[in-house]
């Protein structure tokens, strides 16, 4: 009896075992360098146990490779690849036949609904949905939004004024957190949020919410992925989920349904539902003869839910961290700063001393700085893809299957002394045309690149800079004495920028 139960605990285990390590030779199979997975966890142990996030994951597997193109890793039990080479990183990144997925979530739609947003679907969905979206962030469409968000630089200004005024030191992150909410409730969603003046509005503290990775919401992720069939119902975005529906229902009540004319993404995703099902050619089915299908989806509500979702998570972090990022080092280093200073001067006196769409165009040194401070800190930390079909990737000749996720290690690039001599140092020059290198311009991609590239890159640029030249050109700032010039990012909410009224540069 007892050795029974013993011997069947056993083949359960073995079995267990044997499932979880199946596909552990799957990149010694192929001839590709790999560190030792371990049951269960693959190389993945140190994420799950929340000791390291998925950039320092990926960061780590190419700086211990050198000299390889190509490194595998596995996820749990399913193999990874992480791509060293920028150049082969291009080529797999523009490569929309097999690598037009992002296989971001486990996802499960009828319990994550939110998840059917644009960053997070793949397919035909994702097709459909980025061809009908990208009319919305052309630069037309953003230089018909530019007066909203130039009205935001002022509050800002405003703000400024008075914290300098009375002598106060404040975060540059919390700060830019609210000029962004500010930006996006104008732009976005037809709200007056002003977060500037008040500290905590509703609306700011659902952008907070959607981006904190907190504890249960990283462990609930971890087992969704290592355990698919046991924890997959759990849900992800539960707590947000009704807000956002509803937050969604009430604007599109207040305009009837109907487009109003503010240009804001409320207005957008009106506009999107009011051309009736989207369709289009499918990029994974083919009929009979071999031709793509068709294939035609309905913009219901819940896509539409997804959709505003995605706008405001997307861009609240990456932009406002991005933006208080630049402002961090610019405050670190005095000289660029002053340079800043000068043609941001230098641009307005020739632009009637107001900002503008175009005045901010012109300002090509500030762009450099913003450049640098996203060079040194991605917000992404790294890209990723999935193999939609079996491929074999160029250059090294190694095939993979689908399902097979590809990693690009952003932050890694961008901070190997190999490609940026230095990498520490904030140095805008790097960005002169003239000095970068082919290979330079083949590691940056803050914003990434090829089909799936964000797709809101000139807004997320332009809010940055109208921000940063909105206060330089009336402000300096300098580091609170104690913060170190790299902060940990992850870090509390911290004091670290003192803001001074500038003098006035003859
Ligand atoms: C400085 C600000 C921003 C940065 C650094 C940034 C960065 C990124 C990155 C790295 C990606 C992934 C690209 C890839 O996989 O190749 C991405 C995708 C995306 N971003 Fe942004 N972003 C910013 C602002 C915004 C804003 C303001 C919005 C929306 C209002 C936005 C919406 C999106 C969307 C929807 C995607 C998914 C596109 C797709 O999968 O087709 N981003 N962004
Ligand atoms: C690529 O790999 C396949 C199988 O692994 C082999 O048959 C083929 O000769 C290789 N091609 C090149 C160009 O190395
Ligand atoms: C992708 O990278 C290439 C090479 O650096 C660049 O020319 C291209 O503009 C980038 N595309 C996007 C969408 O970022
Ligand atoms: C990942 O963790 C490291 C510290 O281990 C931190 O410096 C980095 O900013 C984190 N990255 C992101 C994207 O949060």
């Amino acid at each position: 009896m007892i050795a029974t139960a013993i011997a069947l605990g056993l083949a359960g285990l073995a079995a267990l075992y044997f499932h979880l390590t199946r596909n552990f030779d799957y990149w010694q199979k192929r001839g590709v360098k790999h560190d030792k997975p371990w049951p269960l966890f693959g190389n993945n142990a140190k994420n799950f146990f929340m000791l390291a996030n998925l950039t320092d994951i990926t960061a780590e597997a190419y700086r211990k490779h050198p000299g390889e193109k190509i490194v595998g890793s596995f996820k749990y039990s399913a193999p990874e690849l992480v791509i060293r080479d920028p150049a082969l990183a291009v080529q797999i990144l523009t490569d929309s036949t097999h690598f037009h997925r992002r296989g971001a979530n486990p996802k499960n739609f009828a319990i994550d609904p939110l998840l059917k947003n644009l960053f997070s679907v793949d397919d035909d969905l994702w097709r459909l949905l980025r061809s009908r979206m990208t009319t919305a962030f052309s630069s037309g469409k953003l230089k018909a939004m530019f007066p909203l968000i130039l009205e935001r630089t002022e509050r800002l200004q405003n703000r400024l004024q008075n914290i300098a005024i009375q002598n106060k030191l404040i975060d540059a992150r919390t700060l830019m957190e609210q000029y962004t909410i500010d930006v996006i409730g104008a732009i976005g969603f037809g709200v007056n949020s002003d977060s500037l003046s008040g500290e905590n509005t509703a609306f700011r503290q659902l952008g907070i919410k959607m981006n904190t990775h907190n504890f249960i919401r990283t462990l609930k992720l971890n087992l969704k992925y290592s355990l698919p069939k046991i924890f997959g119902h759990l849900k992800i975005l539960h707590e947000i989920e009704r807000e956002v529906m509803c937050m969604m229902k009430t604007l599109m009540q207040q305009r009837n349904n109907e487009p109003s004319g503010r240009n804001d993404f409320i207005d957008m995703l009106l506009e999107c539902k009011k051309k009736g099902a989207m369709t289009g050619e499918s990029i994974v089915e083919v009929d009979a003869d071999g031709n793509p299908k068709k294939v035609s989806i309905e913009m219901d509500d819940e896509i539409m839910a997804a959709q505003l979702f995605i706008l405001f998570a997307a861009g609240f972090e990456s932009s406002s961290v991005s933006t208080s990022h630049a402002l961090h080092q610019l405050a670190h280093n005095p000289r660029e700063q002053q340079k800043a200073q000068e043609e941001i001067d230098r641009v307005l006196a020739k632009h009637d001393n107001k900002l503008s769409y175009d005045a901010i165009s012109e300002m090509t040194y500030l762009r450099w700085c913003f450049n640098e401070g996203l060079r040194i800190f991605p917000t992404g930390g790294f890209l990723q893809r999935q193999c939609a079909r079996a491929c074999v990737i160029p250059n090294v000749n190694v095939s993979i299957d689908p399902g097979v996720n590809v990693k690009i290690p952003v932050t890694a690039f961008h901070n190997d002394p190999k490609i940026f001599p230095e990498p520490k140092e904030f140095r805008p020059e790097r960005f002169d045309p003239e000095v970068l290198t082919v290979e330079q311009k083949l590691a940056y991609m803050p914003f990434g690149n090829g089909t799936r590239s964000c797709i809101a890159e000139r807004l997320g640029l332009m809010q940055s800079l109208a921000a940063l030249a909105a206060v330089l050109a009336k402000f300096s700032v300098t580091p609170v004495p104690g913060s170190p010039q790299h902060p940990p990012t992850n870090r509390e909410r911290v004091i670290d920028v003192k803001i001074t009224i500038a003098a006035v540069i003859a």
